[in-house]
């Protein structure tokens, strides 16, 4: 199979040295290519900003703001089976870029912000017979608000985990997840590396590619 996956957060420029972001380190999106490269899949990764060097064997895809993963996943969509959207996308943008840094002298107090493109509803007319797979980061009713998304974004699952946990989410290397598909009940894996919640993944788009 060919796989792509995307990871980390994206960043969205107010100017060159300033941005909206959030926590995501990109974790859970190597630990899903690495465990696509051991299963001997192809894997395109799409990476925000982050620290991590892509396992051997992975194609990477270095991009910044919302709307570069976007055009990076659409360009390379029809080419792979599946897409894995691990990615922490920004909701939102500052409305202007600035290309030199502003003088705070000049600040505002209110920084305008407009919507970025939700990128797996963009491409949804692009899925065909494609595995479709998104994450939910919640901190409150992780149930509704997967099944909510499951709908709304057209995908074939739901990986939600609580990042209000000291042990999953963000910055760990461990993570509890439930699936939630159309296919009946949600299943709950137990606290595992994020690396073996990968192979769980990749076990699960295996079994309907
Ligand atoms: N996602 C996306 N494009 C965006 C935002 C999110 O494709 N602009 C994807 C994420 O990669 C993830 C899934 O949608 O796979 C759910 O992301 P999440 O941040 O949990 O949800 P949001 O759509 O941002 O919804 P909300 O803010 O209501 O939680």
């Amino acid at each position: 199979m060919k796989l792509l996956v995307t990871a980390g957060p994206t960043r969205e420029h107010l100017d060159p040295v300033r941005f909206l972001s959030n926590r995501s380190t990109g974790r859970m999106g190597f630990a899903v290519a690495a465990a696509a490269v051991e299963r001997g899949h192809a894997v395109t990764l799409v990476a925000g900003p982050v620290e991590l060097s892509a396992p051997a064997g992975v194609k990477r895809v270095d991009v910044v703001s919302a709307r570069e993963m976007l055009e990076a996943v659409e360009q390379y969509l029809l080419e792979h089976d599946a897409l894995v959207m691990t990615a922490a996308v920004a909701d939102w943008r500052p409305k202007t870029c600035s290309e030199v840094k502003i003088k705070k002298s000049v600040m505002n107090d209110v920084i305008e912000l407009e919507p970025n493109p939700d990128i797996l509803q963009t491409l949804r007319p692009l899925k065909g017979k494609r595995i479709f797979v998104g994450f939910a980061a919640e901190t409150g009713d992780t149930e509704a608000e997967a099944r909510r998304k499951l709908e709304e974004k057209g995908v074939d699952l739901i990986v939600a985990n609580d990042v209000a946990m000291p042990d999953a989410g963000f910055a760990v290397e461990t993570n509890r997840v439930t699936l939630f598909s159309k296919e009946g009940e949600p299943v709950t894996l137990p606290l595992q590396s994020k690396l073996d919640v990968g192979r769980a993944l990749i076990a699960w788009i295996e079994e309907r590619a």
